[in-house]
């Protein structure tokens, strides 16, 4: 983990409704693993408690962060504009065990709603590794990252809620429908999907790690916010309990109980 950064905003747009993309020239950074996350401070002397958000992109010192807007500070975030500062920590969190895999693993990267953002980086990264990747999108209703995902060299599969982006359905509905298959599957979305996803890798034999991001408060291991349950005994603490922020976002599906 590096220090507490100041970065520039290079541009913010509003990607959908709610939804916001933030690109920010962070010198300094350092190198970032896809499933990590920053966290982005408010400064403005009434929230002391950062706001994580996982990393979307990263191209040299710019960083790709997208973020839904869903109370003051996320919306204090939305306002700022080309010129503006903002101060970050990070990169934060475990990320997704890259170094597991081989040159011959198949992998499925699998994304559901403020999920979809990582698995830009995550495929982008097991792309240029050599890696055979499939991405597996699941929007609400609108898509968003479209164009970003058809840049990168992989096969994508979108569906939706609505039917409005690919297929009607849901993640298990697309990869049911489109045969697909992987030894390893790296998935980030909401707690039914990813629960969904649990029970069918299972049933395929396919291991899966989920990222818990939703979780998170502080990010730095301070509130205990973000404690998931697991379901072994922690060696240290003897409980069955990990902090996703430090611990995670990242586990093994076996491991925690979603
Ligand atoms: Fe505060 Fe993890 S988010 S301890």
């Amino acid at each position: 983990m590096s220090g507490s950064i100041m970065a520039a905003v290079q541009s913010q747009d509003c990607l959908q409704r709610d939804i916001f993309r933030l690109r920010l020239f962070a010198p300094g950074l350092g190198e970032v693993r896809p499933g990590q996350f920053v966290n982005l401070y408010l400064d403005d002397g009434r929230h002391l408690l950062p706001r994580p958000v996982s990393v979307c992109d990263v191209d040299g010192e710019e960083l790709t962060l997208v973020y839904r807007v869903v109370g003051e500070g996320t919306a204090y975030f939305s306002r700022k504009k080309e010129g503006d500062r903002l101060r970050l920590l990070g990169p934060l969190g475990n990320g997704y065990p890259l170094d597991e895999l081989t040159d011959k693993t198949t992998i499925l990267a699998v994304g559901g709603g403020l999920g979809i953002p990582p698995m830009l980086y995550l495929s982008r990264c097991l792309k240029e590794c050599g890696h055979a990747v499939r991405t597996v999108l699941g929007y609400r209703d609108e898509g968003f990252l479209l164009k970003d995902f058809s840049a990168i060299d992989v096969p994508v599969y979108r569906t939706s809620d609505s039917g409005a982006v690919g297929k009607k359905g849901t993640v298990i509905d697309c990869i049911r429908q489109e045969g697909l298959s992987a030894e390893v599957v790296f998935a980030c979305g909401p707690l039914p999907m990813l629960r969904a996803l649990r029970e069918y890798c299972a049933g395929q034999g396919m291991r899966l790690y989920v990222s818990l991001e939703e979780r998170m408060a502080c990010g730095i291991g301070a509130c205990l916010g973000c404690v998931c349950q697991t379901t072994e005994v922690d060696g240290h603490s003897h409980v069955h309990n990990r902090r996703v922020c430090v611990d995670g976002p990242v586990f093994e599906a076996g491991e925690v109980v979603l």
